[in-house]
Protein backbone atom coordinates (compact mmCIF):
# COMPACT_ATOMS: atom_id res chain seq x y z
CA UNK A 1 0.00 0.00 0.00
CA UNK A 2 1.41 3.86 -0.62
CA UNK A 3 2.39 5.65 2.03
CA UNK A 4 0.68 9.34 2.46
CA UNK A 5 3.86 11.04 1.23
CA UNK A 6 3.04 8.37 -2.44
CA UNK A 7 -0.05 9.64 -2.49
CA UNK A 8 0.97 13.45 -2.16
CA UNK A 9 4.05 12.68 -5.11
CA UNK A 10 0.78 10.78 -6.89
CA UNK A 11 -0.98 14.34 -7.19
CA UNK A 12 2.05 16.40 -7.40
CA UNK A 13 2.70 14.23 -10.54
CA UNK A 14 -0.73 14.74 -11.95
CA UNK A 15 -1.97 11.18 -11.41
CA UNK A 16 -5.84 10.65 -10.44
CA UNK A 17 -6.03 8.77 -6.91
CA UNK A 18 -7.57 5.19 -6.79
CA UNK A 19 -10.35 4.22 -4.86
CA UNK A 20 -9.77 4.80 -1.36
CA UNK A 21 -6.48 6.86 -1.57
CA UNK A 22 -8.37 10.35 -0.95
CA UNK A 23 -10.29 9.05 2.32
CA UNK A 24 -6.75 7.60 3.55
CA UNK A 25 -5.40 11.41 3.48
CA UNK A 26 -8.02 12.79 5.17
CA UNK A 27 -8.48 9.82 7.62
CA UNK A 28 -4.62 10.42 8.37
CA UNK A 29 -5.10 14.18 9.12
CA UNK A 30 -8.59 13.58 11.40
CA UNK A 31 -5.70 11.05 13.02
CA UNK A 32 -2.69 12.97 13.74
CA UNK A 33 -0.79 10.79 10.80
CA UNK A 34 -0.47 13.62 8.39
CA UNK A 35 0.69 16.91 9.28
CA UNK A 36 -0.92 20.08 8.43
CA UNK A 37 2.07 21.02 6.21
CA UNK A 38 1.97 17.67 4.36
CA UNK A 39 -2.26 18.24 3.77
CA UNK A 40 -1.23 21.32 2.78
CA UNK A 41 1.00 20.42 -0.07
CA UNK A 42 -1.51 17.53 -1.08
CA UNK A 43 -3.84 20.63 -1.39
CA UNK A 44 -1.96 22.89 -3.31
CA UNK A 45 -1.46 19.34 -5.70
CA UNK A 46 -5.00 18.57 -5.84
CA UNK A 47 -5.55 22.58 -6.68
CA UNK A 48 -2.60 22.73 -9.51
CA UNK A 49 -3.62 19.17 -10.97
CA UNK A 50 -7.47 18.84 -10.46
CA UNK A 51 -9.63 16.48 -9.03
CA UNK A 52 -12.18 14.79 -11.09
CA UNK A 53 -15.78 13.64 -10.10
CA UNK A 54 -15.10 10.53 -8.57
CA UNK A 55 -12.46 12.17 -6.64
CA UNK A 56 -14.32 15.03 -5.61
CA UNK A 57 -16.74 13.04 -4.47
CA UNK A 58 -14.59 10.51 -2.42
CA UNK A 59 -13.47 13.86 -0.72
CA UNK A 60 -16.95 15.16 0.15
CA UNK A 61 -17.85 11.92 1.80
CA UNK A 62 -14.55 11.74 3.80
CA UNK A 63 -15.42 15.30 4.69
CA UNK A 64 -18.25 14.32 5.63
CA UNK A 65 -17.80 11.35 7.89
CA UNK A 66 -14.80 13.02 9.43
CA UNK A 67 -17.66 14.41 11.82
CA UNK A 68 -21.50 13.08 12.01
CA UNK A 69 -24.80 13.79 10.02
CA UNK A 70 -27.46 15.44 12.20
CA UNK A 71 -30.70 13.35 12.34
CA UNK A 72 -33.80 14.99 11.61
CA UNK A 73 -36.19 12.68 11.60
CA UNK A 74 -38.29 14.12 13.85
CA UNK A 75 -38.64 17.82 12.00
CA UNK A 76 -41.97 16.83 9.79
CA UNK A 77 -41.66 18.04 6.08
CA UNK A 78 -38.80 18.10 3.45
CA UNK A 79 -35.96 20.06 4.93
CA UNK A 80 -34.26 22.12 3.04
CA UNK A 81 -31.27 24.73 3.29
CA UNK A 82 -29.88 27.57 0.84
CA UNK A 83 -25.69 28.30 0.40
CA UNK A 84 -24.36 31.32 -1.08
CA UNK A 85 -20.60 31.00 -2.41
CA UNK A 86 -20.26 34.58 -0.80
CA UNK A 87 -20.17 37.90 -1.83
CA UNK A 88 -20.28 41.80 -0.78
CA UNK A 89 -23.86 42.58 1.06
CA UNK A 90 -24.99 39.23 0.88
CA UNK A 91 -27.40 39.28 3.67
CA UNK A 92 -30.19 37.20 2.64
CA UNK A 93 -29.95 34.32 4.76
CA UNK A 94 -31.16 36.93 7.23
CA UNK A 95 -34.52 37.65 5.71
CA UNK A 96 -34.99 34.14 3.37
CA UNK A 97 -34.74 31.59 6.41
CA UNK A 98 -38.00 32.94 8.28
CA UNK A 99 -39.44 33.39 4.95
CA UNK A 100 -39.54 29.83 3.92
CA UNK A 101 -39.58 28.59 7.53
CA UNK A 102 -43.10 30.77 7.69
CA UNK A 103 -44.29 29.08 4.64
CA UNK A 104 -44.08 25.69 6.29
CA UNK A 105 -40.50 24.39 5.09
CA UNK A 106 -37.97 23.58 7.44
CA UNK A 107 -34.67 25.15 7.04
CA UNK A 108 -31.64 23.93 8.95
CA UNK A 109 -29.36 26.12 8.73
CA UNK A 110 -25.31 25.82 9.31
CA UNK A 111 -23.55 29.48 8.76
CA UNK A 112 -20.38 30.78 8.36
CA UNK A 113 -18.17 33.63 9.18
CA UNK A 114 -16.68 36.48 6.77
CA UNK A 115 -13.94 35.31 4.47
CA UNK A 116 -11.76 37.36 2.91
CA UNK A 117 -13.75 40.07 1.30
CA UNK A 118 -17.06 38.61 1.94
CA UNK A 119 -19.06 38.73 4.19
CA UNK A 120 -20.71 36.01 6.86
CA UNK A 121 -24.07 35.58 8.47
CA UNK A 122 -23.13 34.14 11.57
CA UNK A 123 -20.91 37.72 12.36
CA UNK A 124 -24.29 39.66 11.10
CA UNK A 125 -26.30 37.66 13.21
CA UNK A 126 -24.34 38.23 15.96
CA UNK A 127 -24.70 42.47 15.75
CA UNK A 128 -28.41 41.30 17.00
CA UNK A 129 -27.98 42.75 20.80
CA UNK A 130 -27.52 38.81 22.91
CA UNK A 131 -28.15 36.56 19.66
CA UNK A 132 -25.93 33.27 20.21
CA UNK A 133 -24.84 30.43 17.53
CA UNK A 134 -23.18 28.28 19.70
CA UNK A 135 -26.14 26.47 20.30
CA UNK A 136 -26.02 22.77 20.73
CA UNK A 137 -26.77 20.41 18.46
CA UNK A 138 -30.16 19.48 21.13
CA UNK A 139 -30.93 22.84 21.02
CA UNK A 140 -30.68 23.50 17.25
CA UNK A 141 -32.94 20.43 16.20
CA UNK A 142 -35.53 21.61 19.32
CA UNK A 143 -35.55 24.95 17.45
CA UNK A 144 -35.47 23.95 14.06
CA UNK A 145 -38.93 21.37 15.49
CA UNK A 146 -40.66 24.59 17.38
CA UNK A 147 -40.11 27.54 15.27
CA UNK A 148 -38.84 26.00 11.50
CA UNK A 149 -35.71 27.25 11.18
CA UNK A 150 -32.23 28.07 13.03
CA UNK A 151 -29.44 29.57 12.35
CA UNK A 152 -25.96 28.24 13.80
CA UNK A 153 -22.19 27.66 13.32
CA UNK A 154 -20.11 24.58 12.38
CA UNK A 155 -20.03 22.64 15.62
CA UNK A 156 -17.42 20.38 16.22
CA UNK A 157 -19.50 17.48 15.14
CA UNK A 158 -20.13 18.97 11.68
CA UNK A 159 -17.34 18.08 9.14
CA UNK A 160 -14.08 18.97 11.25
CA UNK A 161 -12.21 17.78 8.18
CA UNK A 162 -13.47 21.03 6.27
CA UNK A 163 -12.43 22.76 9.58
CA UNK A 164 -9.41 21.97 9.09
CA UNK A 165 -8.22 21.94 5.46
CA UNK A 166 -10.67 25.07 5.62
CA UNK A 167 -7.80 27.16 7.91
CA UNK A 168 -5.23 25.33 5.45
CA UNK A 169 -6.30 26.43 2.31
CA UNK A 170 -7.22 30.19 3.73
CA UNK A 171 -3.12 30.71 4.25
CA UNK A 172 -1.68 28.55 1.18
CA UNK A 173 -3.81 30.37 -1.80
CA UNK A 174 -5.51 27.06 -2.15
CA UNK A 175 -9.39 28.61 -1.69
CA UNK A 176 -10.76 29.07 -5.64
CA UNK A 177 -10.38 25.49 -6.40
CA UNK A 178 -13.57 24.01 -8.10
CA UNK A 179 -13.16 20.56 -6.29
CA UNK A 180 -11.79 21.57 -3.23
CA UNK A 181 -15.19 24.13 -2.63
CA UNK A 182 -17.72 21.26 -3.75
CA UNK A 183 -15.91 19.20 -0.52
CA UNK A 184 -15.73 22.06 1.55
CA UNK A 185 -19.40 23.55 0.82
CA UNK A 186 -21.07 19.93 0.10
CA UNK A 187 -19.69 18.12 3.34
CA UNK A 188 -20.89 20.50 5.84
CA UNK A 189 -24.49 21.39 4.52
CA UNK A 190 -24.77 17.31 3.97
CA UNK A 191 -23.93 16.84 7.53
CA UNK A 192 -27.26 18.80 8.35
CA UNK A 193 -29.78 16.78 7.61
CA UNK A 194 -30.79 18.08 4.89
CA UNK A 195 -33.33 16.44 1.73
CA UNK A 196 -32.82 19.33 -0.84
CA UNK A 197 -30.23 22.62 -1.60
CA UNK A 198 -30.34 25.51 -2.85
CA UNK A 199 -26.99 26.94 -4.05
CA UNK A 200 -26.59 30.75 -4.93
CA UNK A 201 -23.56 30.83 -6.93
CA UNK A 202 -22.38 34.59 -6.97
CA UNK A 203 -20.13 35.47 -10.43
CA UNK A 204 -18.18 38.68 -10.68
CA UNK A 205 -15.17 41.02 -9.13
CA UNK A 206 -17.29 40.71 -5.32
CA UNK A 207 -17.36 36.89 -5.97
CA UNK A 208 -14.84 33.96 -5.62
CA UNK A 209 -15.49 32.69 -8.72
CA UNK A 210 -15.49 35.67 -11.50
CA UNK A 211 -16.52 34.81 -14.96
CA UNK A 212 -19.49 32.72 -15.90
CA UNK A 213 -17.61 29.63 -17.07
CA UNK A 214 -16.21 28.96 -13.35
CA UNK A 215 -19.24 29.77 -12.07
CA UNK A 216 -21.06 27.58 -14.18
CA UNK A 217 -18.37 25.04 -13.70
CA UNK A 218 -18.57 25.16 -10.03
CA UNK A 219 -22.02 25.09 -10.34
CA UNK A 220 -22.21 22.03 -12.28
CA UNK A 221 -19.74 20.21 -9.64
CA UNK A 222 -22.01 21.31 -7.02
CA UNK A 223 -25.36 19.74 -8.40
CA UNK A 224 -23.75 16.55 -9.55
CA UNK A 225 -22.06 16.05 -6.29
CA UNK A 226 -24.99 17.20 -4.19
CA UNK A 227 -27.44 15.16 -6.47
CA UNK A 228 -26.17 11.65 -5.12
CA UNK A 229 -29.08 10.17 -2.74
CA UNK A 230 -31.37 11.93 -4.24
CA UNK A 231 -31.05 15.30 -2.81
CA UNK A 232 -33.06 17.59 -4.46
CA UNK A 233 -30.83 20.71 -5.54
CA UNK A 234 -30.55 23.82 -7.76
CA UNK A 235 -27.86 25.91 -8.23
CA UNK A 236 -28.85 29.96 -9.59
CA UNK A 237 -26.00 31.94 -11.03
CA UNK A 238 -26.24 35.16 -9.73
CA UNK A 239 -24.67 38.22 -9.91
CA UNK A 240 -21.95 39.78 -7.84
CA UNK A 241 -20.60 42.45 -9.73
CA UNK A 242 -22.71 44.87 -7.59
CA UNK A 243 -23.14 44.65 -4.41
CA UNK A 244 -26.33 43.29 -2.94
CA UNK A 245 -28.58 45.76 -1.27
CA UNK A 246 -27.38 49.30 0.04
CA UNK A 247 -25.90 48.12 2.98
CA UNK A 248 -22.31 46.17 3.83
CA UNK A 249 -21.27 45.95 7.58
CA UNK A 250 -22.74 43.76 9.96
CA UNK A 251 -25.21 45.39 11.92
CA UNK A 252 -26.07 47.58 9.00
CA UNK A 253 -26.79 44.92 6.66
CA UNK A 254 -29.00 43.15 9.32
CA UNK A 255 -30.93 45.74 9.66
CA UNK A 256 -31.29 45.56 6.31
CA UNK A 257 -32.54 42.24 6.06
CA UNK A 258 -35.37 43.25 8.78
CA UNK A 259 -36.67 45.84 6.13
CA UNK A 260 -37.44 42.71 3.63
CA UNK A 261 -39.51 41.25 6.24
CA UNK A 262 -41.59 44.71 7.07
CA UNK A 263 -41.82 45.06 3.66
CA UNK A 264 -39.43 47.19 2.75
CA UNK A 265 -35.85 46.72 1.21
CA UNK A 266 -33.50 47.51 -1.72
CA UNK A 267 -35.32 45.90 -4.47
CA UNK A 268 -32.14 43.68 -5.69
CA UNK A 269 -32.09 41.99 -2.10
CA UNK A 270 -36.13 41.69 -2.50
CA UNK A 271 -35.95 40.17 -5.94
CA UNK A 272 -33.00 37.92 -5.11
CA UNK A 273 -34.60 37.11 -2.01
CA UNK A 274 -37.81 35.85 -3.51
CA UNK A 275 -36.20 33.91 -6.14
CA UNK A 276 -34.43 31.74 -4.32
CA UNK A 277 -37.56 31.35 -1.63
CA UNK A 278 -39.42 30.32 -4.95
CA UNK A 279 -36.71 27.52 -5.22
CA UNK A 280 -36.92 26.17 -1.59
CA UNK A 281 -40.87 26.35 -1.53
CA UNK A 282 -40.38 24.06 -4.40
CA UNK A 283 -38.41 21.92 -3.71
CA UNK A 284 -39.72 21.56 -0.16
CA UNK A 285 -42.99 20.32 -1.88
CA UNK A 286 -45.23 23.28 -0.27
CA UNK A 287 -45.35 25.09 -4.21
CA UNK A 288 -46.50 23.95 -7.16
CA UNK A 289 -43.89 26.16 -9.06
CA UNK A 290 -41.86 28.83 -8.71
CA UNK A 291 -44.50 31.88 -9.34
CA UNK A 292 -46.64 29.74 -6.25
CA UNK A 293 -43.19 29.47 -4.84
CA UNK A 294 -42.95 33.55 -4.87
CA UNK A 295 -46.46 34.24 -4.30
CA UNK A 296 -46.33 32.57 -0.86
CA UNK A 297 -43.27 34.23 -0.03
CA UNK A 298 -44.49 37.18 -0.82
CA UNK A 299 -47.29 36.37 1.39
CA UNK A 300 -45.42 35.57 4.13
CA UNK A 301 -43.73 39.05 3.67
CA UNK A 302 -47.03 40.60 3.99
CA UNK A 303 -49.27 39.03 6.46
CA UNK A 304 -46.33 39.76 8.97
CA UNK A 305 -45.89 36.24 9.52
CA UNK A 306 -42.30 36.11 8.42
CA UNK A 307 -41.35 38.94 11.04
CA UNK A 308 -43.19 37.11 13.43
CA UNK A 309 -40.75 34.01 13.33
CA UNK A 310 -37.56 36.11 13.14
CA UNK A 311 -38.77 37.87 16.23
CA UNK A 312 -39.52 34.30 18.03
CA UNK A 313 -36.09 32.92 16.63
CA UNK A 314 -34.06 35.54 17.64
CA UNK A 315 -35.67 34.96 21.40
CA UNK A 316 -34.81 31.21 20.89
CA UNK A 317 -31.56 32.07 20.00
CA UNK A 318 -31.22 34.46 23.10
CA UNK A 319 -31.11 38.23 21.39
CA UNK A 320 -33.57 40.96 21.91
CA UNK A 321 -36.45 40.62 19.47
CA UNK A 322 -37.27 43.90 19.90
CA UNK A 323 -34.61 44.41 17.32
CA UNK A 324 -37.02 44.17 14.77
CA UNK A 325 -39.47 46.75 15.22
CA UNK A 326 -37.03 48.81 16.49
CA UNK A 327 -33.01 49.43 14.35
CA UNK A 328 -31.77 51.91 17.05
CA UNK A 329 -31.26 48.85 19.76
CA UNK A 330 -28.02 47.63 16.92
CA UNK A 331 -24.97 49.61 17.72
CA UNK A 332 -24.26 52.48 15.21
CA UNK A 333 -20.78 53.60 14.67
CA UNK A 334 -19.35 56.81 16.02
CA UNK A 335 -18.65 58.77 12.52
CA UNK A 336 -20.49 58.40 9.72
CA UNK A 337 -19.05 60.34 6.90
CA UNK A 338 -20.44 61.19 3.43
CA UNK A 339 -18.80 60.90 0.81
CA UNK A 340 -20.27 62.94 -2.68
CA UNK A 341 -19.84 62.55 -5.96
CA UNK A 342 -17.17 64.65 -7.98
CA UNK A 343 -18.98 65.20 -10.74
CA UNK A 344 -22.17 65.08 -12.25
CA UNK A 345 -23.30 61.84 -14.65
CA UNK A 346 -24.41 58.19 -14.46
CA UNK A 347 -23.37 55.83 -12.01
CA UNK A 348 -21.81 53.58 -14.30
CA UNK A 349 -19.56 51.08 -12.14
CA UNK A 350 -19.65 50.64 -8.54
CA UNK A 351 -16.88 47.93 -7.51
CA UNK A 352 -17.98 45.21 -5.26
CA UNK A 353 -14.67 43.91 -4.26
CA UNK A 354 -13.33 47.22 -3.49
CA UNK A 355 -16.13 47.80 -1.01
CA UNK A 356 -15.96 44.51 0.53
CA UNK A 357 -12.32 45.18 1.26
CA UNK A 358 -12.60 48.73 2.34
CA UNK A 359 -15.46 47.20 4.91
CA UNK A 360 -12.94 44.33 6.25
CA UNK A 361 -10.30 47.55 6.71
CA UNK A 362 -13.08 49.55 8.72
CA UNK A 363 -13.04 46.32 10.98
CA UNK A 364 -16.77 44.77 9.47
CA UNK A 365 -14.68 41.54 8.37
CA UNK A 366 -11.18 40.06 9.71
CA UNK A 367 -7.58 39.93 8.27
CA UNK A 368 -6.69 36.95 10.45
CA UNK A 369 -9.26 33.85 11.41
CA UNK A 370 -8.87 35.08 15.39
CA UNK A 371 -10.35 38.56 15.23
CA UNK A 372 -12.88 39.77 16.57
CA UNK A 373 -15.42 42.29 14.16
CA UNK A 374 -16.75 45.44 15.10
CA UNK A 375 -20.63 45.02 14.64
CA UNK A 376 -21.19 49.04 14.03
CA UNK A 377 -18.65 49.83 11.12
CA UNK A 378 -19.15 49.64 7.29
CA UNK A 379 -20.92 51.53 4.45
CA UNK A 380 -24.08 52.40 3.25
CA UNK A 381 -24.71 53.08 -0.79
CA UNK A 382 -26.59 56.47 -1.46
CA UNK A 383 -26.62 55.73 -5.03
CA UNK A 384 -26.29 52.37 -7.11
CA UNK A 385 -25.42 51.47 -10.60
CA UNK A 386 -27.61 53.40 -13.19
CA UNK A 387 -28.42 56.35 -10.33
CA UNK A 388 -28.38 60.08 -12.38
CA UNK A 389 -25.84 62.22 -10.03
CA UNK A 390 -24.91 65.81 -9.25
CA UNK A 391 -21.61 67.20 -8.30
CA UNK A 392 -21.44 67.15 -5.11
CA UNK A 393 -24.55 64.73 -4.02
CA UNK A 394 -24.01 61.76 -1.56
CA UNK A 395 -22.72 58.96 -2.86
CA UNK A 396 -21.98 56.48 0.11
CA UNK A 397 -21.77 56.69 3.30
CA UNK A 398 -18.43 55.56 5.71
CA UNK A 399 -19.63 54.03 9.04
CA UNK A 400 -16.43 54.10 10.83
CA UNK A 401 -14.83 53.40 14.68
CA UNK A 402 -12.96 57.24 14.14
CA UNK A 403 -11.90 59.62 11.97
CA UNK A 404 -8.32 58.22 10.93
CA UNK A 405 -10.53 54.67 9.79
CA UNK A 406 -13.14 56.56 7.89
CA UNK A 407 -9.86 58.35 6.48
CA UNK A 408 -8.03 55.50 5.22
CA UNK A 409 -10.16 54.19 3.55
CA UNK A 410 -11.88 57.41 1.73
CA UNK A 411 -9.77 56.92 -1.34
CA UNK A 412 -10.74 52.99 -2.04
CA UNK A 413 -14.63 53.66 -1.06
CA UNK A 414 -14.13 56.76 -3.84
CA UNK A 415 -12.41 54.88 -6.56
CA UNK A 416 -14.81 51.58 -6.42
CA UNK A 417 -17.09 54.79 -8.46
CA UNK A 418 -17.65 55.23 -12.31
CA UNK A 419 -19.50 58.08 -13.25
CA UNK A 420 -20.17 58.87 -16.41
CA UNK A 421 -21.85 60.99 -19.20
CA UNK A 422 -23.99 57.77 -20.44
CA UNK A 423 -26.34 55.75 -18.35
CA UNK A 424 -25.38 52.22 -18.01
CA UNK A 425 -28.49 49.76 -16.43
CA UNK A 426 -27.71 46.98 -14.09
CA UNK A 427 -27.77 43.94 -15.61
CA UNK A 428 -29.96 40.28 -14.74
CA UNK A 429 -29.88 39.44 -10.95
CA UNK A 430 -30.59 35.64 -12.04
CA UNK A 431 -28.56 34.91 -14.40
CA UNK A 432 -28.75 31.27 -15.10
CA UNK A 433 -30.56 28.41 -13.17
CA UNK A 434 -29.01 24.63 -12.75
CA UNK A 435 -31.28 21.89 -11.92
CA UNK A 436 -29.96 18.67 -10.08
CA UNK A 437 -32.22 15.49 -11.66
CA UNK A 438 -34.23 14.96 -8.48
CA UNK A 439 -35.32 18.61 -8.28
CA UNK A 440 -37.50 18.00 -11.62
N1 LIG B 1 -17.34 28.42 1.27
C1 LIG B 1 -16.98 27.26 1.88
O1 LIG B 1 -17.59 26.80 2.82
N2 LIG B 1 -15.91 26.62 1.40
C2 LIG B 1 -15.20 27.06 0.35
O2 LIG B 1 -14.25 26.40 -0.03
C3 LIG B 1 -15.58 28.27 -0.27
C4 LIG B 1 -16.67 28.94 0.20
Amino acid sequence: MATLVELIAKKRDGATHEPGEIRRLIEGLVAGELADYQMSAWLMAAFLRGLDTRETLELTDAMLESGSVLDLGDVPGVKVDKHSTGGVGDKVSICLAPIVAACGVPVPMVSGRGLGHTGGTLDKLEAIPGFRVDLTIDDFRRIVRELGTCLIGQTREIAPADKRIYALRDVTATVESIPLITASILSKKLAEGIDALVLDVKVGRGAFMKDLERARALARSLVDVASRGGKGVTALLTDMDHPLGLTIGNALETIEAIEVLRGGGPSDLVELTLELAAEMLVLGKVATDAADGRARAQQAIASGSAAELLRKLIAAQHGNPRVVDDPTLFARAPVILDLSAQRSGFVVDIDPLALGLAGVELGAGRTRAEQAVDPAVGLVLRATKGSRVSAGQPLIEIHARDQAAAARVTERVLGAFRIDDDAAARGPLVLEALRGSAAG
